[in-house]
């Protein structure tokens, strides 16, 4: 089996106390914590960037698992890795044209390659990454619009990560937006195994419950 990484999105923290709020999600049993970074252009929101990694990586060792939403993901690999940042995931549909470029430099810079998609993005786009030569090493299936947190779980989604699963027996496999305990078992079972959670975790009135009820559904 596949272990699980359960990954708060920090989006729904408190950004004015964020080393207190990584620190909490840590000592509730959370393996990395997920960092969205917005340009406000690939997505119709903006949030934080490279200062904010380094100023949190001052404060914990955790795995910051970087998801970017931006429209020029290479700008970011050397910012990022000077920062700290531990995994960079990009999304394919602007990547395209220089993937093979950027999953190189991100491994250059020490830092563990992630492909994302959107909704509307078939999983074929990714097929090729995760085969090339320097391989991307997680996959993220967005199953939300990426942009805000707090939104509806998309269940047509597991298809995607089905097909993933099938095909890649030992990759890591990512799934964000509206997961909980009342959609983990579809993800779970569909062959997810990283979790990203950000209101379902910070609104619960235990955290803890919830990362571990994520666990539990993931492992089984
Ligand atoms: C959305 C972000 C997500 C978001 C998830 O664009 O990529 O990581 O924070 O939040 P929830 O779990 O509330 O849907
Ligand atoms: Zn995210």
């Amino acid at each position: 089996g596949v272990k699980a990484k359960i990954a708060p999105s920090m989006l729904s923290s408190d950004f004015a106390n964020l080393a207190s709020e990584a620190e909490r999600m840590l000592q509730f049993g959370a393996d990395w914590l997920h960092m969205d970074i917005m340009d406000g252009h690939f997505v119709p929101n903006l949030t934080i960037g490279a200062p904010v990694i380094q100023s949190l990586r001052k404060h914990t060792k955790a795995y910051l698992d970087c998801h970017l939403m931006v429209t020029n993901p290479l700008d970011y690999v050397e910012p990022l890795a000077k920062a700290g940042a531990s995994g960079f995931t990009f999304h394919v549909e602007v990547s395209q044209e220089y993937w093979q470029e950027l999953v190189q430099k991100i491994k250059e810079k020490g830092m563990r390659p992630g492909v994302a998609l959107r909704p509307g993005t078939p999983i074929e786009q990714v097929f090729p990454l995760v085969e090339a030569e320097v391989p991307v090493e997680l996959v993220l299936v967005m199953t939300v619009e990426p942009g805000f947190g707090g939104q509806k779980f998309m269940p047509e989604m597991m298809d995607k990560v089905r097909v993933l699963r099938e095909k890649y027996p030992s990759l890591d496999i990512e799934v964000d937006g509206g997961l909980g305990p009342t959609t983990i078992d579809v993800a779970a079972s569909a062959g997810a195994n990283c979790i990203v959670a950000g209101s379902s975790v910070f609104g619960a009135p235990s955290p803890q419950d919830v990362i571990s009820i994520l666990r539990k559904s993931v492992e089984g």
